[in-house]
């Protein structure tokens, strides 16, 4: 066999023309790795005689020393060049101004939910959670409507099954708060509520907010004294407010509350067709059916309740018309609040 250990040791200047570790790398491979120049030499050992063999392998064993300097000192060599390369390239000034980025802002359905909790937590109303998925009894017969009551039909039902439903308003809460405790209650619910409807006026997602004031001696003045608060604070305080009778099956008797209209204040205009009122709120004196049904003596306790939609107020508050606008997640629009 004929062996050419000067070839063999042409990788001094091949080392040192290696500008990069992956380069570096492939010359080891090109003479050591499996396939290399120096594994095929040792294949052919075994055909040699005994000195012979014992003579190359040395040789080999030698230049592969030789090769591993060489090898380590031109990679830390290149290692160190890479450094300062980077360092070169990633000069960082830290007197530089940051990235400017935009902050978020409060959503503006959030914004009125919280101002209308404020406004009835400065009177005194304590604030009750209740729960979204509702059973039939509460969300319905409780509040007085039984399975077949026509009023049921006011509001679009999602069922999750037979007696279980997405609640549609927040009046199941009154009836949970009257189960647990007893007068004097007063207490407001706001929350998300369900129903099964979409358009410019309706989303199947929206809040309501419901309150409940229970005591001995509540009257209809208490009622409509404490909505006028709320209106006076949350609109301005020149802007009247009456009760239109109405029907609930919950209250006993009913009403429909309006406010003066927003924009021409009581005037009349487009936003509340020339009226000079904009519908806000239903309410009414507890229904003595209710108190019975949570264990409430209706000759010793009488109570108002009132419910109202969150986004309506937000709606008229910002003079908004598409309530869908609301929940569109267009960043143009959610910036104005
Ligand atoms: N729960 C009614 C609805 O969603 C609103 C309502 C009306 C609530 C009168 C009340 C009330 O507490 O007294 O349509």
């Amino acid at each position: 066999m004929d062996i050419n250990f000067d070839n063999l040791e042409e990788f001094k200047s091949e080392i040192d023309g290696a500008s990069s570790i992956i380069e570096l790398n492939d010359i080891k491979v090109k003479y050591f790795g499996k396939k290399g120049i120096v594994s095929s030499i040792n294949k052919e050992l075994g055909k040699l005689d005994v000195e012979k063999r014992k003579e190359i392998g040395e040789r080999i064993s030698k230049i592969r020393d030789k090769f591993d300097g060489q090898f380590d000192s031109r990679l830390s060599f290149i290692k160190k060049e890479e450094i300062n390369a980077t360092l070169k390239d990633e000069v960082i000034d830290v007197t530089l101004d940051g990235y400017p980025y935009k902050r978020g802002s409060i959503h503006p359905v959030n914004l009125i939910y919280q101002e209308v909790i404020d406004i009835f937590m400065s009177s005194g109303y304590e604030v009750v959670e209740g729960r979204e998925i509702e059973d039939d009894y509460h969300n319905f017969e409780a509040l007085n409507m039984p399975k077949s009551h026509p009023a049921r039909d006011m509001q679009d039902t999602f069922y999750v099954d037979e007696d279980v439903v997405l609640r549609t308003h927040t009046s199941p809460v009154q009836i949970r708060i009257m189960e647990d405790r007893k007068p004097p209650i007063k207490m407001i619910a706001p929350g998300k509520v369900y129903r099964s409807d979409y358009d410019m006026t309706h989303l199947p997602m929206f809040h309501q907010i419901e309150g409940l004031v229970v005591d001995k001696g509540i009257s209809f003045g208490d009622l409509k004294g404490a909505l006028r608060l709320f209106i006076s604070k949350m609109f301005g305080d020149d802007l009247d407010v009456r009760l239109r009778p109405s029907f609930f099956p919950f209250t006993e008797p009913s009403a429909e509350v309006d406010m003066g209209c927003v924009q021409c204040r009581g005037k009349g205009c487009r936003m509340c067709k020339g009226t000079g009122w904009l519908e806000i709120a239903g309410c009414g004196m507890v229904d003595p059916e209710v108190f019975k049904s949570v264990g409430i003596d209706p000759n010793i306790y009488s109570g108002f309740a009132f419910g109202m939609g969150i986004e309506r107020i937000a709606l008229l508050k910002y003079g908004i018309d598409d309530i869908r606008l609301l929940y569109g997640n267009s960043l143009k629009f959610l910036r104005q609040f």
